[in-house]
């Protein structure tokens, strides 16, 4: 058993990462099951789900379309909020009576939450139908520890507390046929104060970029349209690997497979360099959408939340980016209720809202988080008060995302057609350039193409739209 630790988590002792290629090892004790994979939280773990069902399918499972039907259920979860957490435990207590009809359903607990000590505890303690709990750093072992599950009869916990190694060739089964991520660099040495994901992922190792570049050349071939490269901050790619060669530079040899989409999240502002910047305006392919996370529009709490920059640096980075890239959407990250945030803090950040007026924006509730430095600030801010600071926040929020909609409507735009619409299955839905969903009145032969669109009318999270024609791709 090898169970978490925060501590060691924490530690930074500058382990060198090691880069290696998964190694496959034959087992066949999934031959005519089925298997069913729940994930919560950001795409990086959506994007581990898509190789931990590779993994399981190399053992001989098939998907099952629900978890009732599935003889492995696996949970990929996130600790980013202790929202997420209820979540998880929410659906553990129904597997539980599943588990009471079905002896031999095998549950994994996988993600973010398998590297708290917390949660660990109290698997073992209440949740011990549960039978492993692998961590975020070896999912390449998920295989070798259901076969052991199997052979044991017995609860396995897999979770190493470390700077984290860079793994490759891990088999992946993708949820899109056009669409896909791909991981540029993992973990996160950023440290703020609020954050848990600097425990839980390690620290910041860069894919090589040769393989990055392999990666996305096979996409092409495989007829993607897009590719998202992830990471937590993704504007750090590079900097623990090389001295000469940075996000700009990958970003130019990812255009230049010819992919017609490249993207990428999320942006940490502090790392934005003037040469990204110049990439992302004049790449054509290079698609105009920044997610730069601001979290407050008050200084003493950036700095409580060890955000490393100034409302002004941030300022002035935005007003740089709207003014060098053409028809770009700008959307953001806030978190109110931090301890310590004032109502005078909280209108800065109300006022910094009507300045950016930003495309959209991902608003939370401060959560305090195991272990994490702002978790031992005393809360300030009430449990009510944070909602009512939500509600205005995101009133705000919307007005502004409406608005930069409502500026679509008439106009024509480039959409990648990703599947049926979910609202009206008549219709199509897909991305504009600049990452707004629009609902499509089309053909469903409009799917996986990029077609132009009419912008009918606009809501404050989606649009309408009409198919106007498909355009010819260099790949097609
Ligand atoms: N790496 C990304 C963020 C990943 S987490 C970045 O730095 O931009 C996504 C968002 O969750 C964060 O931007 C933050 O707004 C929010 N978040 C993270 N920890 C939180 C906490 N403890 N309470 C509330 N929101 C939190
Ligand atoms: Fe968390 Fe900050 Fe790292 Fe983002 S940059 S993952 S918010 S520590
Ligand atoms: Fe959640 Fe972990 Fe992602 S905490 S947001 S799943 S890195």
């Amino acid at each position: 058993m090898n169970k978490p630790n925060m501590f060691d988590a924490k530690k930074r002792n500058g382990h060198k990462p090691v880069y290696y290629d998964y190694e496959n090892i034959d087992y066949d004790f999934g031959l005519g099951k089925k298997y069913f994979v729940r994930t919560y939280g950001c795409q990086m773990n959506e994007h581990d789900s898509e190789r931990i069902k590779g993994l399981l399918r190399r053992c001989g499972y098939s998907e099952s379309d629900s978890y009732e039907s599935a003889d492995i259920v696996i949970l990929n979860t996130c600790a980013i909020r202790e929202n997420a957490h209820d979540k998880v435990f929410g659906f553990l207590g129904a597997l539980k009576s599943l588990k009471r009809k079905k002896s031999d359903l095998i549950i994994g607990l996988c993600g973010c939450m398998a590297q708290e000590e917390s949660v660990v505890d109290s698997i073992l303690s209440k949740y011990k139908f549960v039978d492993f709990v692998c961590g975020t750093h070896n999912i390449d072992k998920i295989p070798s520890i259901i076969n052991e599950v199997i052979k044991s009869n017995k609860m396995q916990v897999e979770v190493l507390s470390y700077e984290g190694d860079v793994y490759e060739g891990i088999p992946v089964i993708r949820d899109s046929k056009y669409s896909a991520w791909v991981d540029i660099i993992y973990g996160c040495d950023k440290f703020c104060t609020y954050c848990i994901v600097p425990y839980t992922r390690g620290t910041q190792r860069s894919r090589k970029y040769e393989e990055i570049v392999k990666e996305v050349k096979e996409l092409v071939k495989l007829g993607y349209k897009e590719v998202t490269l992830l990471g937590q901050n993704v504007n750090a790619y590079g900097k623990d690997l090389y001295d000469n060669y940075n996000l700009a530079n990958l970003l130019n040899d990812v255009a230049d497979t010819g992919i017609e989409r490249v993207r990428f999240v999320t942006s940490h502002p502090w790392d934005f360099t003037d040469e990204m910047i110049e990439v992302i305006a004049g790449r054509d392919n290079v698609m105009p959408y920044i997610h730069l996370p601001v979290q407050s529009g008050s200084n003493k709490i950036l700095k409580l939340m060890n955000r490393r920059y100034t409302k002004e640096e941030y300022l002035t980075l935005y007003n740089k980016l709207r003014n060098s890239v053409k028809n770009a959407s700008i959307t953001t990250d806030i978190i109110v209720g931090f301890p310590g945030e004032t109502e005078e803090d909280f209108n800065e950040t109300l006022e910094l809202v009507n300045e950016c007026k930003f495309d959209g924006a991902f608003t939370f509730a401060f959560s305090p988080r195991e272990n994490t430095p702002a978790s031992y600030l005393k809360e300030t801010v009430s449990e009510d008060e944070k909602l009512d600071r939500l509600h205005r926040l995101n009133a705000l929020v919307n007005k502004y995302s409406n608005e930069a909609n409502k500026r679509l409507e008439g106009t024509v735009v480039k959409c990648l057609v990703t599947g049926e619409s979910e609202k009206d299955d008549s219709k199509v839905c897909g991305y504009t350039e600049n990452m707004k969903l629009v609902n499509i009145v089309a053909d469903k032969s409009a799917i996986g193409k990029i077609i132009d669109v009419k912008i009918t009318s606009a809501k404050s999270f989606s649009l309408d739209g009409e198919y106007i024609k498909t355009h010819e791709l260099v790949n097609n």
